[in-house]
Order: structure tokens, then C-alpha cells, then sequence
């Protein structure tokens, strides 16, 4: 028996070494699931019609103004002029801490069921691999709430009370997952372990109602509409690359198919009521032998490198170590990649050009398989957010590719909108993002910026590229970090999150940190502090410490443009760091580093939040609420470094506060509320990642929210809600 390693996202490694001016990363299960949903599914209409007749027309959904016991109306559909709720001090507390007056309730956490057959959560007796179908996976991510009319079954943007709330399940934290963490027996893994961690992988999309009187939100357990997807659900391709050789498997010679989604981090939604999940470091679950790269041609090679997946790389969690006993064999020989048939179509070497897409999940159909939308390209997939919907314009994807010195892309579909697409489903998903152009960027120094189109045939992306052979916009959108090096496009510091702001359309991102800013890549104007910060008062961090959030606006406001104006809206920095790395003058009420998580609310109420490693030594993780201004509001600035950059206006409590702060050794991520901005959500991810074993946990949260004093329970990835005590609006 062997422990394997914890995973944490900063291992991954740099591959851009492009020379312009980066990164790393089921089952069908046997048990019938089919026969299993059936079965569930029509048990479960009659309760939720049950329900539906009982509960639904005292309805407070219409974003009317019922204050909900204010004693001042408030206009929740008004950005608030500015923060009045009581900053949260920093801490390293083991729970999560809201403002006076608000409350946080745990609603979903790891091994939750959603289905009633299933049990509740016991420390003690850990469910089987396979029944984690019907559970919480791990390691919550990006979330969406979806208004659900329950009378028609479709989405309905204003309907507060029922909803369906969409989240990811990133990784897995193996250690609590397992009943004794995770082993090894001569050299594999247990068949049930690997079943119940590809299952822990995915999404999830359950039912929650809030109470129209005390706002408290509950997950419907009974409903139909709960389901999993998850590292094996099936999958169909759409867009450039779909039924290309390049996506061809033993599973899908054609390559139209394939199984499963997984390091699912950030998220999006769109107009027509979809939700969009990304493949992040998805390349560290494909194992590639010492001897595979002599059976490869040369452009292989470089695609495979660019992508992290040198020959002689190992696994992540050994899932190809299985052997198939309750499942085909099949199912776990699909993450060897290695070349091992005369043709592609017989064996799985293309298996890692499956996955690191966009993919397109419809909550309210059950029935059609989810679409990896592959005209958005194919990279370590962050976030994804549309541009402000406007009838009859084009819409933009915003999308960042976190790995130390990669870059930001947007995707123009060349349909405009037209709302009668709203509940299209995934014919509305074929219409906008299957045909349109692709771009990255370029941040030059003066505070400009352009749009370089990645589309095959121009701008270099040919046969005779020096960096890739490009044949067809297959091959473009497959290996879009190539196409996007031979453009120069601007190596960023990690991009993570994207944000739209609703009152201008500008676009925010985040870049979370960069330890080799200033060595491995030199300062520019958008990418402009390196310096050294102690932590603990021993361990020495260097570059980009803290991470900086940058911002840009469209030329003439438009989503097809080709040119943009940026600066940075927000430096990351601790309060009392020196004035040139401070460079948004934080203060203890608002001081951050390594901002991960990002979306403006429908509002214009920015939250922001917070993957750290940095600053731990002080406070865990948090979430802030910020009211910014527009880009260009600020000055020129230079750095510590040296380096001149653009900052926007210097920051204060009114407009940066500390709204949350998590337990420990959490990360949160994933934001979005109710359309009466009633209820906000969040997710805690791995609290207690450090723990070294299953017996001895560093955090005992969620059971801490409820009990302070527990010392025992696991730690385990959850969802939490928080509301008003008085039932009004959040940061209203
Ligand atoms: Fe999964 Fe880049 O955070
Ligand atoms: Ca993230
Ligand atoms: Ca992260």
C-alpha cells in the first residue's frame, strides 16, 4: 500500500517556452446507470410535481421590492453606490466568516447525496465508487444558478425561489476521499477507489428552492432534475476539430465522441441558459511511456511537449492502473496515451486532444449528451463569460489558459443575438459558438492592445509554420497555444477568471500570481512586478507574489473588435507592503493576494476571490466585493521593478471590502446568486489540503460552521449559501 501525493495546483509546470515572450495536469458504470436514472427519474416526478402544486405560487420572484424586512427599500436591481456592510478581519480561523448581520449555511458538500436512496454522509462508513453518481463530487469549483420555471421545466432568468445551481467538482482530494486516503496494491489502484474518483470529477446540477419569507435555501433531493456528470459521462463533439483525425480514439474512430469531463475549474453561462464547464490541467491524467515519442512524427512531438505531456510523464491519481473487474478494461486503459496500434482510431494516443475544451452543459435536458465546444480552442481552460448580450450583436467569449506564461483569448460567434434563442438548448450552443473567429491577445506596453485572429490561413497559420504545420483550423483550435506562440501574443501571469462588467461591457481578468515573473519571464507593462516576500518569516517568495487583475475595453465598445485599451484595475499586495508594490493602496479592510474566482453581478457588484498561497500565513482565503470605475481612471505608475505600468484609481473601504473569509487551507471559488440578490453562493474548496494523512485532518470544516469545537470530522469541498438575517438584499 502506497500514499500518493496530494495534488495542488501550483505543481503545475511551465511549457511555454516559446520564444516570444505557462503549465500542467469513468466509467460507464457497469451498474446500469441507465436502468438507475429511469427508475429514479420517474419516482422522482411524482414528488416534485407533489411539491410544485404545493409550494410555488406565493412567489416573491419578480425581483420586486419587498426589502424582505428592511427597514429602508432597496432597489435591488441598483448598483449600490457604495459598501456598507462590516468588513471581515483577517483570519485563520476554521470556518467561514460573513459580515454582521449576514449568515452562511453549508448546502452541498463532498459524498452528499441527491438522490433519496442513497444515504446520507457518514465519516465512517465511505460510499461505494460507484455511488458517487448520485452524490457530490469533490473539490467545488465554478457555479451558475439557473431560475427553473417549474411549471414549463425551462429556464427563467427572474425566478429566485426555484433553481437549478450548476457546479464543478475540479480535482480530487484523495486523502479524504477514500476511507484510509488512497492506496496502491502491487502497483495499482483498487478498481472502487478509481470508480469513485472518476466519479468525484465533474459537475453537478442539483435543484435548490429558497424560502420566499426567511430566504433559506435547501437542495430538493427528490427532484428530477438532480443529476452527475462527470470523468465518464458521454460526450459529443461540435465545432472545427469535430470528426477530425485528431479527436479519433478506439472509443470514437470518427472522433465525434468521448468519455467524460474533468478538472472542471472555472465556469460560464449563456444567454440562451446553458452553462459552460473548462477543462483545466487535464493533461497530468494521461500517462505516456519513455520509448512513445519514436513512435510519433516530429509535429507530434512538439504538440504533445507544448501541452505538457512529454514521453515518460506519469499520472496524476494512476488511473490507468486499473484493472477492470466490475468495468471494462477499456475504461482505464484510455488514460495511457501511448501509441500501441497500427491506426489512431485503434488505440487511445489521441485520448489528450479529447479533453481541455470548452464544454456546454443544458441543466433542464437530460437526455442529450454535453457538447466540447471546440471553435474556443483547446488549453488549460479556466473560465469562460460572455460579453453583454445585445440584440443583434456578435457575442464574445472571454477566456483565460492559467498556466505561468500563457494567454487570454476571445471567441466571436458570427451569429448575433437574437433573444427568441433563449431556451434554444444546444441548437442555440451550434448556432454561437461553432462558427465564428477565434483571437488572443497582445498587451502592448502604452496601454493598447489587439486582437490576433488564430484562424488557419492567416496570420502565419499554415503548412509552413515554423512552430506547427498547420493543415486546417482543426489543427489550429487543438493546439491554439502553438497557433496563439507564432502570433506573439502576450504571456500573462496565470490567467485565471474572466468578469464582464454590466455597465460598460469592459472585461476584467484575473492573474492570480507568477513565481518566475522577473527570471523566466521578463516584466512588461501588463505583467509589470517582481519582488520578494517573506512568508512565515522564513520561506523567501519571488516575482509576481500577489497577483493583479487587468482590465480592458473594446474599441467603440464592440465585441468584433480588433484593438482594445487596458490597465491594471487592481494589484494584489499586503497592506503594509511598500507603496510601489501597494500600488492600489490596500488597507487591512480590503488587503488580498492571488485573486483566482472573479464575476460581476448582474448588477455591477464585482466579487472577487481569493486561491492563495502567499498570504496564508495571515488570513485564509477570502471573498471581496468591489465597486470599480472604468479603465483609464487611474495613472501611470512605476513598479518596485522598474517597470512603467497604467493603474487604475487607487482603491478605498467604500469600493474594496472584505465581504467572507474561508477556513483553513481552503481556496474559495465559484460565485452566483439569485436574481433577487437575495441569496449569494460560494464554494470552499479543499479546506485542510495540507493534512498528511486521513487520521490527522488540518481542518475540520464544514462540521466547524455548526460546531466550533469539533476536532475530528473530515474536511470536505462544499457549497455554502449566505443570506441576510433580515432577509434583504446582499451588498445592497
Ligand atoms: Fe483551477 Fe487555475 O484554477
Ligand atoms: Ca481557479
Ligand atoms: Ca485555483
Amino acid at each position: 500500500m502506497t500514499q500518493l501525493t496530494p495534488y495542488h495546483e501550483d505543481q503545475e509546470l511551465d511549457n511555454n517556452t516559446s520564444a516570444n515572450i505557462h503549465f500542467r495536469d469513468i466509467l460507464e458504470q457497469h451498474i446500469s446507470r441507465r436502468s438507475l436514472i429511469t427508475k429514479t427519474a420517474s419516482g422522482a416526478v411524482a414528488l416534485t410535481l407533489a411539491s410544485t402544486l404545493t409550494g410555488c405560487n406565493d412567489s416573491d420572484n419578480k425581483n420586486n421590492n419587498s426589502g424582505g424586512g428592511t427597514t429602508t427599500p432597496v432597489d435591488p436591481n441598483k448598483k449600490p453606490e457604495k459598501l456598507n456592510f462590516t468588513a471581515v478581519p483577517k483570519n485563520l480561523n476554521d470556518i467561514v466568516t460573513v459580515p454582521e448581520d449576514y449568515q452562511a449555511d453549508v448546502i452541498y458538500a463532498l459524498g452528499d447525496s441527491i438522490n433519496p436512496s442513497y444515504a446520507e454522509w457518514d465519516d465512517n462508513s465511505i460510499p461505494s465508487g460507484p455511488s458517487f453518481q448520485f452524490r457530490s463530487g469533490d473539490c467545488h469549483d465554478g457555479m451558475s444558478y439557473f431560475g427553473l420555471n417549474t411549471a414549463t421545466g425551462r429556464y427563467d432568468e427572474q425566478q429566485s425561489n426555484d433553481g437549478l445551481l450548476v457546479l464543478n467538482h475540479e480535482y480530487i482530494n484523495p486523502t479524504f476521499l477514500h476511507p484510509q486516503g488512497p492506496t496502491k496494491v502491487d502497483g495499482r489502484r483498487p478498481e472502487d477507489e478509481v470508480i469513485r474518483e472518476v466519479n468525484a470529477h465533474g459537475v453537478s446540477i442539483i435543484h435548490v428552492k429558497k424560502d420566499t419569507k426567511t430566504q433559506k435555501v435547501e437542495l430538493v433531493k427528490n427532484s428530477v432534475y438532480n443529476r452527475r456528470i462527470t470523468g465518464s459521462t458521454l460526450m459529443e463533439f461540435a465545432g472545427p476539430a469535430a470528426g477530425n483525425a485528431l479527436l479519433a480514439t478506439k472509443f470514437s474512430p470518427s472522433g465525434v465522441q468521448t468519455r467524460g469531463t474533468h478538472n472542471n475549474c472555472g465556469n460560464g453561462y449563456t444567454p440562451w441558459g446553458t452553462y459552460l464547464t473548462t477543462e483545466e490541467n487535464f493533461i497530468g491524467y494521461f500517462a505516456r511511456s519513455a520509448t512513445d515519442d519514436a513512435a510519433r512524427r516530429p509535429e507530434e512531438i512538439v504538440a504533445l511537449q507544448r501541452y505538457g505531456l512529454k514521453a515518460g510523464s506519469s499520472t496524476r491519481y494512476g488511473w490507468e492502473t486499473a484493472l477492470g473487474q466490475v468495468d471494462s478494461q477499456d475504461l482505464y486503459d484510455r488514460w495511457n496515451a501511448d501509441v500501441k496500434a497500427e491506426q489512431a482510431a485503434q488505440d487511445y494516443r489521441n485520448a489528450p486532444n479529447t479533453f481541455g475544451w470548452m464544454v456546454e452543459i443544458d441543466p433542464f435536458d437530460n437526455r442529450q449528451a454535453p457538447v466540447k465546444r471546440t471553435a474556443l480552442g483547446r488549453f488549460a481552460h479556466e473560465d469562460c463569460r460572455t460579453s453583454r448580450v445585445i440584440e443583434g450583436e456578435n457575442l464574445a467569449f472571454y477566456m483565460g489558459d492559467d498556466s505561468r506564461g500563457e494567454y487570454i483569448y476571445k471567441f466571436v460567434s458570427d451569429a448575433k443575438w437574437d433573444p427568441k434563442d433563449v431556451n434554444g438548448g444546444y441548437r442555440a450552443g451550434d448556432k454561437y459558438m461553432n462558427a465564428g473567429k477565434f483571437y488572443v491577445a497582445k498587451f502592448n506596453n502604452d496601454g493598447t492592445g489587439q486582437w490576433v485572429e488564430l484562424s488557419y490561413g492567416k496570420n502565419g497559420l499554415n503548412e509552413s509554420n515554423a512552430a506547427y504545420p498547420f493543415k486546417s483550423q482543426a489543427d489550429v483550435v487543438t493546439f491554439a497555444r502553438l497557433a496563439a506562440d507564432s502570433v506573439g501574443a502576450t504571456k500573462m501571469d496565470r490567467p485565471e477568471w474572466c468578469a464582464v462588467n454590466p455597465v460598460n461591457g469592459e472585461v476584467y481578468v484575473t492573474l492570480t500570481n507568477n513565481s518566475n515573473r522577473g527570471s523566466s519571464y521578463p516584466t512588461d507593462a501588463a505583467n509589470p512586478r517582481h519582488y520578494e516576500d517573506l512568508k512565515n518569516n522564513e520561506k523567501v517568495q519571488k516575482g509576481n507574489v500577489n497577483g493583479h487583475i487587468i482590465r480592458f475595453r473594446e474599441a467603440d465598445d464592440k465585441t468584433t473588435a480588433e484593438s482594445f485599451k487596458w490597465d491594471i484595475y487592481l494589484f494584489g499586495a499586503e497592506a503594509a507592503m511598500a507603496a510601489n508594490i501597494n500600488l492600489s493602496g490596500l488597507t487591512d479592510q480590503n488587503d488580498f493576494s492571488s485573486p483566482d474566482g472573479m464575476w460581476f453581478d448582474p448588477r455591477g457588484v464585482l466579487w472577487i476571490q481569493t486561491d492563495d498561497g502567499a498570504y496564508t500565513d495571515v488570513t485564509n482565503c477570502m471573498m471581496l466585493a468591489a465597486l470599480p470605475g472604468q479603465v483609464s481612471d487611474g495613472s501611470k505608475a512605476t513598479t518596485s521593478n522598474g517597470t512603467e505600468t497604467i493603474v487604475g484609481a487607487k482603491v478605498n473601504d467604500e469600493n474594496l471590502r472584505r465581504f467572507l473569509t474561508g477556513p483553513k487551507e481552503c481556496e474559495i471559488t465559484g460565485v452566483t446568486m439569485t436574481p433577487d440578490y437575495k441569496a449569494i453562493f460560494i464554494n470552499v474548496q479543499h479546506p485542510g489540503e495540507d493534512s498528511k494523512s486521513y487520521a490527522a485532518p488540518t481542518s475540520n470544516w464544514p462540521a466547524t460552521q455548526t460546531n466550533p469545537n469539533n476536532t475530528t470530522a473530515r474536511p470536505r469541498s462544499a457549497t455554502v449559501v449566505i443570506t441576510r438575517k433580515d432577509g434583504g438584499v446582499i451588498a445592497g
